[in-house]
């Protein structure tokens, strides 16, 4: 049978480090407030003249060394992403420029934090109806030069970095078994960008001293959709493929709160063990989160060949999504 298979991972992150003690000094919080209600500790954040590209970039090479692959045999790079480096081009056309991946088609894609899994799931289709063979599908952001950082409630929560996958249509059982996305746009503003944009154009003063080219988000309305709808969506994949949560290896979720995993995971009747968490040290990089994770664990040999994997996501649209993979 043929399968989508992920070949390789790869992941970067820039090299500063924004711990909670350096957010104790710029807004009213605490390292335990911060660590108890999200489980974050520290966050890897841009310099000012890092972008999107660099970090995209970083870890599909990575990906494609992984998989020994040579770049010109990509036939298209899918960059989810709501932090590209300009608004105008694609994001994914300087990472194609840049990695020498000169027969492939390129776009990026928004879906919030559940970026990555769209990029899977169209990833899929593309490979499956035999239009493309190899696809890098890269999920990444610079949330950091979009945080309101005098936001408390936001500004504690987001890190940068990207992670890929190669993915490629290969005889055998590896690869994507099954993807569902949804969104609900009437929950639009749970999660919002208002500013920068058509709506309220960047070159307006008074949208920048409303801050309104700042991220902003109803965290608490927002952690009860995200507690039903990635249980909701993981039960379904697996359904969709007559397996239950007992069956899989590992959930490798979107890394957006401890909590909100430990209640996904008490849902699906999951021991922790096999959800893997690191947002300790990376914050929630929205749609970079899932790649970056598994790139980690690819490095662990935590993920082994034969594995039933599932991945579920929820972000900004709201969207929400899940892929299940067997490794
Ligand atoms: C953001 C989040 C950690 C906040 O935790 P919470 O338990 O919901 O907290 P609330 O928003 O109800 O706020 C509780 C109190 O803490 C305060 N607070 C908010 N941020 C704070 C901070 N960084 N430090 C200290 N206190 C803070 C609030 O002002 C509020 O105070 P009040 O009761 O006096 O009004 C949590 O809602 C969350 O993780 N939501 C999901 C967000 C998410 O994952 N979004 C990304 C989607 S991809």
């Amino acid at each position: 049978m043929k399968r989508i298979a992920i070949l390789g991972t790869g992941s970067f992150a820039p090299e500063k480090i924004l711990t909670n003690a350096d957010l104790e000094k710029m807004v009213d919080t605490t390292d335990e407030w911060i660590t108890t209600r999200s489980g974050i500790r520290e966050r890897r954040i841009a310099e000012k003249d890092e972008v999107l590209s660099k970090f995209a970039h970083g870890a599909a090479q990575q990906a494609l060394e992984r998989a020994g692959m040579d770049p010109k045999e990509v036939d298209l790079i899918l960059l989810a992403t709501v932090t590209p480096d300009q608004p105008i081009p694609a994001t994914s056309c300087f990472v194609q420029h840049m990695l020498g991946a000169t027969h492939a088609a390129a776009f990026d894609l928004s879906a919030g934090c559940t970026g990555f899994i769209y990029a899977l799931s169209i990833a899929d289709q593309f490979i499956r109806s035999g239009k493309y063979r190899t696809v890098l599908a890269i999920g990444g952001e610079v949330l950091s030069k979009y945080t309101d950082w005098t936001d408390r409630s936001t500004c504690i929560l987001f890190g940068d970095g990207a992670g890929a996958y190669l993915l490629r249509g290969e005889e055998g059982e590896r690869g994507i078994l099954e993807t569902a996305l949804y969104a609900d746009g009437s929950l639009s503003d749970f999660i919002t960008m208002p500013g920068g944009a058509g709506r309220y154009p960047p070159n307006v003063k008074e949208h920048i001293d409303a801050r309104l080219p700042f991220i902003k988000m109803r965290g608490n309305e927002t952690f009860k959709v995200a507690v039903r709808n990635l249980t909701e969506v993981s039960l379904e994949v697996l359904r969709r493929h007559g397996l239950t949560p007992a069956d899989i290896a590992w959930l490798i979720p979107h890394q957006a709160n401890t909590r909100i995993l430990g209640a996904v995971a008490d849902r699906l009747g999951l021991p922790h063990e096999k959800v893997y968490m690191n947002l300790e040290y990376t914050g929630n990089t929205s749609a970079g989160s899932i790649p970056i994770a598994a790139a980690e664990m690819v490095e662990k040999g935590l993920l082994k060949e034969g594995q039933v994997v599932l991945s579920s996501a929820f972000g900004a649209g709201l969207t929400w999504g899940g892929a299940l993979i067997r490794w």
